[in-house]
């Protein structure tokens, strides 16, 4: 019956979670606040924060838990991709709480954790599946032939998703991060208002940085002929780029289902919590007979609880790594 502890601190999140033979107790995420006054995350301001708040979300991942710190078996903690800084506070929390207890020590690629969350609750996708994870600084189609067994079978040779999301956020003048509030619009917008266009990207890869320009320019354009644009139309324009995103997103993942006669399909990382997105696939879905999986919303964005379960995985397998372990800020799976 392993407890593991589960560290996650890749980028603006502080996170820290407590998992009991494979059911979640408790998933404490402390959000930062400090970087909307800039528009996007201040890499030096990320870690110092997540070194005052790495012991408190700890303690009270615990305490929710039920669990006494000489309780826990193994700690697992987020190796990378993610902010060096940032990951440095959470690697060294891990390996220092590893030696007083001596315990071992799980490292975890945060990008397979974001797939791995949808083994925390039932129902849990049958291998092989293909997964859509889509974050702020990754986008990437995943054949998942097992826990530890994923193929990016297709990615975004320029901006991710959210990236897309964020800077079209900023460009209208909203606070960040932008793509909850596009989300909260584009729920009030007519989607076809405005046609953005689709990039012609062969296979199975993404971009979304032509889409950036083109929204640049549109809004650029429009405002030197009304000045009032886009606080008349603010609705439209989230509900049309969110819904140019969508289809992007979901064109190539049909295409991949058909490519590897896969039907079980899954959605996981920060922008899987776009509604425009859960419907979508939803819809998507019940067309084409898949079997979907969409993540609970505290298991879309950064969360400790998707590292925990991660961990436990490795656990039984025996996989543990040495206090010599560091971070790494681009990690391949
Ligand atoms: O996975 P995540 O929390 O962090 C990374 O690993 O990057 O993803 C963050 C991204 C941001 O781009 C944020 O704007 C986006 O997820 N996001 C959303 C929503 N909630 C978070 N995008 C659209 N709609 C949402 N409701
Ligand atoms: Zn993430």
């Amino acid at each position: 019956m392993p407890v593991i502890l589960g560290i996650e601190s890749s980028c603006d999140e502080t996170s820290a979670a407590v998992c009991v033979d494979g059911e979640m107790r408790s998933n404490v995420i402390a959000n930062q606040t400090i970087h909307e006054a800039y528009g996007g995350v201040v890499p030096e301001l990320a870690s110092r924060v997540h070194q005052q708040n790495i012991v408190p979300a700890v303690q009270q991942a615990l305490t929710r838990a039920n669990i006494r710190k000489e309780q826990v078996d193994a700690v697992a903690f987020t190796r990378g991709p993610g902010l060096l800084g940032s990951l440095l506070v959470g690697v060294s929390f891990a390996k220092a709480f590893a030696l007083a207890r001596q315990i071992p020590l799980i490292e975890v690629n945060h990008m397979q954790a974001h797939v791995l969350a949808h083994f925390i609750d039932e129902p849990k996708p049958a291998f092989p599946f293909l997964c859509l994870t889509v974050s702020g600084g990754h986008t990437q189609i995943v054949l998942v032939r097992d826990h530890f067994d994923m193929q990016v079978v297709g990615q975004t040779t320029d901006d991710a998703a959210g990236e897309a999301l964020d800077k079209t956020s900023k460009i209208l003048g909203l606070p960040y991060p932008g793509g909850p509030l596009i989300d909260k619009h584009a729920r009030l917008g007519d989607p076809k208002a405005f046609q953005f266009p689709e990039p012609q990207i062969p296979g199975l890869d993404f971009s979304f940085s032509g889409l950036k320009t083109a929204i640049l320019y549109f809004i650029r354009d429009h405002v030197a002929l009304d000045p009032d644009f886009v606080g008349n139309n603010i609705d439209d324009i989230c509900a049309s780029v969110e819904h140019r995103i969508v289809t992007i997103l979901l064109n190539k993942l049909k295409r991949a289902a058909l490519q590897f006669n896969i039907k079980d399909i899954a959605l996981a990382g920060g922008v899987s919590a776009n509604s425009g997105l859960r419907q979508g696939l939803t819809e998507l879905g019940q067309q084409l007979g898949w079997n979907t999986f969409i993540p609970k919303f505290q298991y879309c964005t950064d969360n400790a609880a998707m590292i925990a379960i991660a961990g436990y995985y490795k656990y039984l397998n025996g996989d543990f790594v040495g206090q010599e372990i560091a971070p790494l800020a681009r990690m391949p799976f």
